[in-house]
C-alpha cells in the first residue's frame, strides 16, 4: 500500500518554511513530508533527509530527484554528527511506513507469514527473532506491557519462554500462534488483532525508538536558529509523553519563582509552543487513512 502522509499540510504550515532555509527530515519514508517542504524552498534552501532503512533512501531518491536533497542513512538522532551547521527546521514523523508494514519479508505485519525480523535497518544486528528467542521472560513482559500496553503481557511472555524451550520461534504465525493461545478466549472475540499490541511493542524493542527519541529530544534545541522550528508528529503514548514533557521544560521560564528573583535573575525561556494542545488529525483525515488516529503533532519555535 503506498504509505499517505499523516498531518501532512498543519506540519508543513507550522514549521513556517524559510525559502533559503536548511531543514531536516529525521524519518524521510517515501519523502511525503519532504516534497512538501521542497514546493516552499528556493534554489538555496536545503534538506538533510534521514532514514535507518535503505529502501527508503533509495526509492525516495528516485521519485524526489531534487539536487536540494542531502541524504543520510542514518539514525536521525545521530544528526549533530553529520550536518555542521545549525538548522531553520526540523520534521519528525515516527513510527514505521506503510511500505515496509506491508512488505512480508520485513517481519513487521502479523498479517503475513515471515521470520520474524522488524529491522528498520537491515544492517543491525539484532532483530525481534533475537529479542523473542533469547530475552528473559521479565523482560519480554516489561516490553509487551509498556510499548504495547498489552493487557496478557504475563501470560504471552511465559507462553513464549515455554514454546522456545522446544524450538526456536522463527515466524510471524508462530508467534501470533502463541498469542492466540495465551489469550483467553472471551478477549479473542473482541475487535482487533490479538497480536497487534505484542508486534508493535517488540519493532519498538528492536528498533530503539524511545531510545533514539530521547537522545534527539536532549541535543536539537542547540542545534536550531533563531525562529527555527521543530514538528514531531507521534503514535504512541509513551512517544507522545516524552515530546510534550521536554517541549514544556523548554518553553517554560521561572516564572513560578520571579517575585523571589531579581530582575537580572529572570530568564525568559529560549522556546515557544506553536501549539499548546497537540494536533491531531480531523474525521476526513482518518477515514482516508487509519494510521492517522494514533497521531499527534507538536511544534516549537526557537526564541533566541
Ligand atoms: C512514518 S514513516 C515517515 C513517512 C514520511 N514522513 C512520509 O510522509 O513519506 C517513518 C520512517 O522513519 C524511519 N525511521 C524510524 N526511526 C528512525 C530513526 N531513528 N532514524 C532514521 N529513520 C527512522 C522509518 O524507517 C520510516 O521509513
Amino acid at each position: 500500500m503506498k504509505h499517505i502522509s499523516v498531518l501532512l499540510e498543519k506540519t508543513i504550515e507550522l514549521l513556517d518554511v524559510k525559502p533559503d532555509g536548511t531543514y531536516m527530515d529525521g524519518t524521510l519514508g517515501r519523502g511525503g513530508h519532504t516534497s512538501k517542504v521542497l514546493e516552499k524552498l528556493d534554489a538555496n534552501g536545503r534538506i538533510h533527509v534521514f532514514d535507518l532503512d535503505i529502501e527508503a533512501i533509495k526509492e525516495s531518491k528516485e521519485r524526489l530527484n531534487d539536487e536540494r536533497v542531502i541524504y543520510h542513512h542514518a539514525n536521525y538522532k545521530d544528526f549533530d554528527e553529520l550536518i555542521d551547521m545549525k538548522l531553520d527546521g526540523i520534521i519528525l514523523d515516527l513510527g514505521v511506513s506503510s511500505p515496509q508494514f506491508d512488505d512480508p519479508d520485513r517481519g513487521f505485519s502479523y498479517r503475513y507469514d515471515a521470520k520474524l525480523d522488524m529491522r528498520m535497518d537491515q544492517s543491525q544486528r539484532e532483530s525481534a527473532y533475537d529479542i523473542v528467542n533469547t530475552y528473559e521472560e521479565a523482560e519480554i513482559c516489561r516490553i509487551l506491557r509498556d510499548y504495547g500496553e498489552e493487557p496478557y503481557a504475563k501470560r504471552i511472555a511465559h507462553d513464549i519462554v515455554v514454546k522456545r524451550a522446544l524450538k526456536p520461534i522463527e515466524t510471524t504465525f508462530d508467534l501470533v500462534d502463541i498469542i492466540k493461545e495465551a489469550y483467553p478466549k472471551k478477549a479473542l472475540s473482541k475487535k482487533g488483532h490479538p497480536a497487534k499490541q505484542t508486534f508493535q511493542a517488540l519493532r519498538i524493542a528492536t528498533n530503539h525508538e524511545l531510545d533514539s527519541l530521547e537522545q534527539f529530544l536532549e541535543k536539537f534545541p542547540r542545534h536550531l536558529k533563531k525562529d527555527g522550528t521543530c514538528a514531531i508528529i507521534t503514535f504512541h503514548s509513551l512517544e507522545d509523553r516524552l515530546v510534550k514533557r521536554r517541549f514544556k521544560e523548554l518553553s517554560t521560564d521561572n516564572t513560578d519563582r520571579r517575585l523571589m528573583l531579581r530582575p537580572e535573575d529572570i530568564k525568559e525561556p529560549d522556546f515557544k509552543l506553536v501549539n499548546h494542545k497537540a494536533i491531531v488529525a480531523d474525521d476526513v483525515e482518518i477515514e482516508m487513512n487509519s494510521r492517522a488516529k494514533s497521531a499527534k503533532l507538536r511544534v516549537i519555535k526557537k526564541e533566541v
